[in-house]
């Protein structure tokens, strides 16, 4: 079944838990799609785990179409949104418009990501109005991560609280069809989620959130043990990818790879007349 925009309001009528994971590439979203996740993220984290950034902040429209476009050639059923890049929609309405179309005409995704509040309910608005799904994101906004003075937990006292608040309604009201809530106080995560009719898509938001979404490489332990809190290792690719790797070392050096089965054999009779030809 194809996920849609539609789809994942009608899993937030039923109780039903969305589920999104961050994808970069054609393989692993051919893996994803196939196993069934709902929503694939084209997260500008791939300045992090991809291009080695210590933040998003340099991460370019050009990456995030190149990489947008390698999910989407993969992925089948489930919903790609492409996050917009820092400065790709925070400069004017008329950039975000322009920048989020190109993330669609150029990279073939289905929505949009944008950070952000209050301040950018025009942005979404005229996004929207071009027929652009947009997805807000809230609370841990990594792309102000110098306005933040870190990488810390968003709406903890009840100033931040009903200030995040007040932008989630805003941007509702602007028009996203789902908000992800990254690093927010579990309590505030449920009592948004009953509160707007919007999906909201948590990461290290607790369990009220109507659906989760993780970054792969932190839920298969692929960062060797330096992965966030909230985030559960479900499978350690981490350890599997290093064996196999030593393992091809092992028996390259010791000549047992390739074995005769790993490669292909001439015609009958052709090695003695080419050795006839050339001797
Ligand atoms: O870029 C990203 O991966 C994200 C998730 C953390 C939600 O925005």
């Amino acid at each position: 079944m194809k996920h849609t925009v539609l789809t994942l309001r009608q899993q937030k009528r039923d109780g039903d838990k969305i589920t999104m994971l961050t994808a970069y590439d054609y393989s692993t979203a051919k893996l994803m799609d196939e196993a069934g996740v709902e929503a694939l993220l084209v997260g500008d984290s791939l300045g992090n785990t991809v291009l080695g950034y210590p933040d998003t902040l340099s991460v370019t429209m050009e990456d995030m179409i190149h990489h947008c476009a390698a999910v989407a050639r993969g992925t089948k059923d489930a919903l790609v949104i492409c996050d917009m890049p820092f400065m790709s929609y925070q400069t004017s309405v008329y950039d975000a418009v322009v920048n989020a179309g190109r993330l669609m005409k150029e990279g073939r995704a289905q929505a949009v990501k944008l950070e952000g509040g209050a301040d950018f309910a025009e942005h979404i608005r005229s996004i929207t109005a071009a027929g652009i799904p947009v997805c807000g994101h809230l609370g841990l906004t990594p792309q102000s991560v110098n306005a933040l003075g870190g990488f810390k937990v968003q709406g903890r006292d009840a100033e931040s609280a009903a200030a995040l608040i007040e932008d989630a309604l805003a941007i509702e009201e602007a028009g996203v069809f789902a908000i992800v809530l990254e690093c927010v106080p579990a309590e505030l995560t449920a009592y948004l989620s009953s509160l707007l009719a919007v999906p909201t898509i948590g990461i290290g938001a607790g369990a009220g959130a109507d659906g989760q979404v993780l970054v792969y490489q932190d839920m298969l332990a692929m960062y060797g043990g330096r992965s966030p809190k909230f985030a559960k290792v479900f499978a350690d690719a981490g350890a599997v990818m290093r064996e196999g790797f030593a393992a091809y070392i092992k028996e390259t050096k010791a000549g047992s790879f390739p074995a005769a089965e790993h490669g292909f054999a001439a015609d009958p009779g052709m090695m003695e007349r080419i050795v006839k030809r050339t001797a």
